[in-house]
């Protein structure tokens, strides 16, 4: 079983109660509640009133939702995520709201089913440590317009995790953490994923180096110091 399939799977088992668990998290080691921080995310990024948007790994279309509820966009909103199990929990929410401007795909964020240029706002939320961040980057780069916005709100890595064996107790750390609070598919998903945290001068470097500007990275409260910290990227394609 390769990572991708380990993710699904955990996804999978997590789909049912996806919202219920993540809130639980988000508030044991940020102190934020889930829909409170995907309310900031939302509320920060600049979507204007005809904008196209995209929403990468879309889990239960919380965040194309939230766009709707706050009015942001007349525009299509287009959700995406590998896990079809989330999709199918994002599917009803979306009937029983009658958001008929939400729709859904089952792809892979690293190699997008949609032409170049296609969207004015690109999002990713709580997912780009679950995927190989440059490959992800270059594909949201490639379907953002001209003057394009790209949000992103994950958690973060710090200078500390360049130590040698850092990243190995970490992993360690998710797993064991994970299959006694949840499953042994979540703890290899979460364990896995440790590699692709980015650290806020990761992003700087990055993010510069595919042409964008405005860039702001903002740390958001997190409860204990030794947790890696959320943050939330805003950036504009020149
Ligand atoms: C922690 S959830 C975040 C969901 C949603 N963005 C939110 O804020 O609640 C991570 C999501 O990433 C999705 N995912 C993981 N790898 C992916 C990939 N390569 N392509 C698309 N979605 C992916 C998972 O299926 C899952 O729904």
């Amino acid at each position: 079983m390769d990572t991708q399939d380990k993710i699904i799977e955990a996804f999978s088992e997590m789909a049912p109660h996806y919202e219920k668990t993540v809130d639980a998290e988000l508030d044991r080691f940020w102190g934020w509640r889930y829909e409170g921080f995907i309310d900031r995310l939302i509320r920060t990024t600049t979507i204007k009133a005809d904008a196209a948007v995209l929403d990468v790994a879309t889990g239960t279309a919380m965040i194309p939702l939230k766009i709707n509820d706050l009015r942001k966009t007349r525009g299509r909103i287009n959700g995406l995520d590998i896990t079809m199990s989330m999709l199918s929990q994002a599917r009803q929410k979306i009937l029983t709201k009658e958001a008929v401007n939400i729709d859904l795909v089952c792809g892979d964020g690293m190699s997008l089913p949609y032409a170049g240029a296609a969207f004015d706002v690109v999002i990713c939320g709580l997912a780009t440590h679950h995927m190989d961040v440059a490959r992800l980057l270059a594909e949201l780069t490639r379907v953002l317009r001209h003057e394009g916005i790209l949000s992103i709100a994950d958690v973060g890595s710090t200078a500390i995790w360049r130590l040698p064996g850092v990243k190995l107790l970490l992993r360690l750390a998710a797993f064991i953490y994970f299959i006694l609070h949840a499953s042994l598919s979540r703890a290899w998903a979460e364990a896995l994923s440790i590699s692709n945290i980015r650290s806020e001068a990761d992003w700087f470097s990055m993010l510069p180096q595919l042409g964008y500007k405005d860039i702001s990275i903002v740390q958001l409260k997190s409860r204990f110091f030794w947790i890696p910290k959320p943050f939330v990227i805003h950036a504009t394609k020149p």
